[in-house]
């Protein structure tokens, strides 16, 4: 694991890829005082990692704010404190596939939520899970979960989505584009600090989305990446989205 500062009370911790995995994690902590809100957990593995650095600062984890609610998202809060408050999308249920032990508390799109020095606003973004959330932080900082991912070393991967999904994940990285941020921060791999990458990495989604819509899930892969500046890693979504 990898820690690093952001800004003041912005930690950023980076888990790179395991033998054989596509991706790796990059979690994100606010700090209030001595009270931590992270953004997604990871697994148990991570969750535990980041949960002793913490400790080991005299800080202690108080908040979770999930992207989403994919396992790989989630699954580390089983390795934390029941007491924690968990906030996500109320669209939580369609997505969460195993019991947590803590509560969650919906976010307020129209509300925001306010943790220390930082103000957090949210947005819904449908298509890589129903409950895919933006989290905007002091309008600096945008987290688009696992609506553009990447290798640790900042590789493109190709966009999760299930078949049906795929018309609201364009509008979601329409929206995204739309928004013409300038600092973009993933759930895996590294965060996107100009508008020139931004919209390069989700012009290639978009385009890639938009050939397997076209064809009707039947375009091969080189029709399918035809419009793409980038070379992404792994088949595998590709694969499992046409079969
Ligand atoms: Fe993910």
């Amino acid at each position: 694991m990898v820690i690093d500062s952001v800004e003041n009370n912005f930690i950023n911790f980076r888990f790179p890829e395991e033998d054989g995995f596509l991706y790796g994690f990059n979690l994100y902590a606010l700090v209030n005082g001595i009270d931590v809100l992270l953004i997604d957990t990871a697994f148990r593995t991570q969750a535990r990692q980041v949960n002793e650095a913490l400790t080991s600062r005299g800080l202690r984890l108080t908040h979770v704010l999930l992207t989403h609610f994919h396992p790989d998202h989630v699954a580390g809060l089983v390795a934390l404190d029941p007491k924690i408050t968990v906030l996500g999308s109320p669209e939580y249920k369609r997505t969460l596939v195993k019991e947590i032990p803590q509560t969650v508390t919906h976010v307020s799109f129209s509300e925001g939520f306010k943790f220390g020095e930082f103000d957090l606003s949210f947005t819904p973004v449908p298509g890589h899970s129903p409950c895919s959330i933006l989290i905007d932080i002091n309008e600096k900082y945008l987290h688009a979960g696992d609506n553009l991912m990447s290798r640790y070393d900042g590789k493109a991967i190709l966009p999760w989505v299930e078949y049906h999904e795929i018309a609201s994940h364009i509008s979601s990285l329409e929206l995204l584009k739309a928004m013409n941020r300038d600092k973009v921060l993933l759930g895996h791999g590294p965060a996107l600090l100009n508008s020139s990458d931004i919209n390069q990495a989700i012009d290639d989604r978009l385009s890639y989305l938009s050939a397997v819509l076209r064809s009707s899930g039947n375009c091969s892969w080189e029709d399918a990446v035809s419009g793409c500046t980038c070379h992404f890693a792994g088949k595998e979504f590709f694969e499992q989205l046409v079969q």
